[in-house]
């Protein structure tokens, strides 16, 4: 069967997306690597960074955005108005700023920002300051491979919408429950989506993310959803 070009997928652990595209370009997803206990040492540094693409203002996902712009200089980097706002007033340039239901062209790929059911508030010293609504993104590679990162999301139904609208093929999606989806909801999550593929995100980070591939799988099962599971422990490729 012809498969169009993807990205090879490193995972950083956590939520953290090293995507290393066809073009030899790399889309860094929820930038976390210094503090992340999971991101192994090796990995934390980067030949190049071309774009970064944030789901929203928590620490365990755009952590290290200042740095990382200020060291490697991507092209773009993407997130809710409210988030590159603040970004901007850190030193960070070339941010591009959307909302939920919009698309925009970087790298030559269709980035699609999807809503997240999830808080987004950005930690700035004691302050919390807004970060606009938490997000999901859907990356359209040129040859037409698509894939959709959740981000941090309860389950929602209209998570078919997303199905009908942008056809993602692989989905990462948080399976730790506490703050996010636990792996039942991410189940019917696949469902929903309708995708081929999913990676589990946001499970093992700390103590309090209790849910775990296998329980993954076995939900997948019960259920009757014909979803592979492709789990990467950190430092992992797909
Ligand atoms: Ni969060
Ligand atoms: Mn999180």
């Amino acid at each position: 069967m012809f498969q169009s070009p993807r990205p090879q997928f490193t995972y950083l652990g956590h939520s953290t997306i090293r995507c290393d595209l066809p073009s030899g370009e790399v889309v860094l997803i929820d930038p976390w690597v210094d503090q992340n206990p999971s991101c192994p040492d090796h990995l934390k540094t980067f030949d190049r960074i071309d774009a970064m693409l944030i789901t929203h203002g928590h620490g365990d996902h755009m952590g290290d955005v200042v740095s990382l712009a200020q060291k490697y200089k991507p092209k773009t980097v993407i997130a809710t108005y409210e988030i590159c706002h603040w970004l901007s007033s850190k030193g960070v340039e070339n941010c591009s700023g959307m909302n939920p239901g919009g698309s925009q062209h970087a790298l030559g790929l269709r980035v699609s920002q999807v809503q997240a059911v999830h808080t987004s508030s950005i930690e700035d010293g004691d302050r919390m300051i807004y970060g606009g609504l938490a997000t999901g993104f859907v990356v359209r590679l040129p040859g037409g491979y698509t894939f959709y990162h959740a981000g941090d999301t309860a389950l929602f139904s209209d998570m078919q919408l997303i199905a009908d609208l942008y056809r993602p093929i692989l989905a990462f999606l948080p399976i730790g429950d506490h703050f996010t989806m636990d792996p039942h909801q991410a189940a019917i999550a696949c469902k929903f989506l309708e995708v081929r593929q999913v990676i589990p995100i946001h499970w093992g980070t700390f103590p309090a993310l209790t849910g775990t591939p296998q329980d993954f799988e076995q939900s997948l099962e019960n259920l009757g959803v014909n979803c592979e599971v492709i789990t990467l422990q950190p430092g992992e490729v797909f």
